[in-house]
């Protein structure tokens, strides 16, 4: 399940920073480009602003993307995306939920998280801390918070599709709205586990990730 439908407003390119190309492609493309390659991945639905529906199935075809199986439409918050694509799915089994902007996921992370999701019910993807952590309510320190515990948390987030689906049913039920799935889960108790990740594994957010964007690119290829 990809949420695709933000607006992008931090990266300030005045329209959806997934349309942005790293190399010759599209980040939407680059990163369904790896579940496209990935035998385990047995279909997508992707999250999509209605007007943008056409430009994102030109873009499919054009780059030869197959294993997308609905466009859903988005919703106003990245959760609703997200609810949207639980609400296409109907089988059961492991989902996964990965922003489309994270275009640098690792296959061996991902299967990872497939394993752990299917022993343990949920896993995310993360890396640890590596600066300094201080635990600062409107910036002023109140406690430093020991980094060995602290995990900076990614997509993809491995669920199993009932655990997930009900997390999500109950959150919107009690009108929760959290920044990530595993945050929904959490709520109900289930435990989540943490699968670790790599640093480039990052969100193309703001102008500057274009960047390590474009360097991470680079890397790969050689
Ligand atoms: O804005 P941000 O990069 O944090 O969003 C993470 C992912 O969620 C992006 O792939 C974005 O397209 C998607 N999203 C969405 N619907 C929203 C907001 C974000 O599908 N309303």
């Amino acid at each position: 399940m990809m949420p695709a439908a933000g607006s992008g407003q931090r990266m300030g390119a005045g329209f959806n920073k997934l349309f942005l190309k790293l190399g010759e492609k599209p980040i939407l493309i680059h990163t369904l480009d790896v579940f496209e390659k990935d035998p385990a991945c047995i279909g997508i639905i992707l999250a999509v602003k209605p007007e943008e529906r056409a430009d994102i199935q030109n873009a499919l075809e054009k780059f030869m993307i197959t294993k997308v199986k609905a466009l859903v439409d988005g919703g106003g918050e990245r959760q609703y995306s997200v609810a949207a694509c639980i609400r296409a799915y109907t089988d059961n089994g492991i989902v996964l939920v990965h922003d489309a902007a994270r275009p640098f996921i690792r296959r061996l992370v991902i299967r990872e998280l497939v394993r752990m999701a299917a022993e343990h019910g949920a896993a995310i993807a993360g890396v640890q801390a590596k600066d300094t952590m201080k635990f600062a309510p409107g910036g002023i320190v109140e406690e430093t918070v020991d980094r060995e515990k602290l995990w900076i948390v990614q997509t993809p987030q491995a669920f199993r599709y009932d655990l997930l689906a009900k997390a999500s049913a109950q959150a919107e039920q009690e009108g929760f709205l959290g920044t990530d799935e595993s945050m929904l889960v959490e709520r109900i108790d289930h435990q989540v586990r943490i699968v670790e990740s790599t640093y480039d594994n990052v969100k193309m957010t703001t102008q500057e990730d274009l960047v390590f964007g474009e360097i991470f690119l680079g890397r790969r290829r050689q």
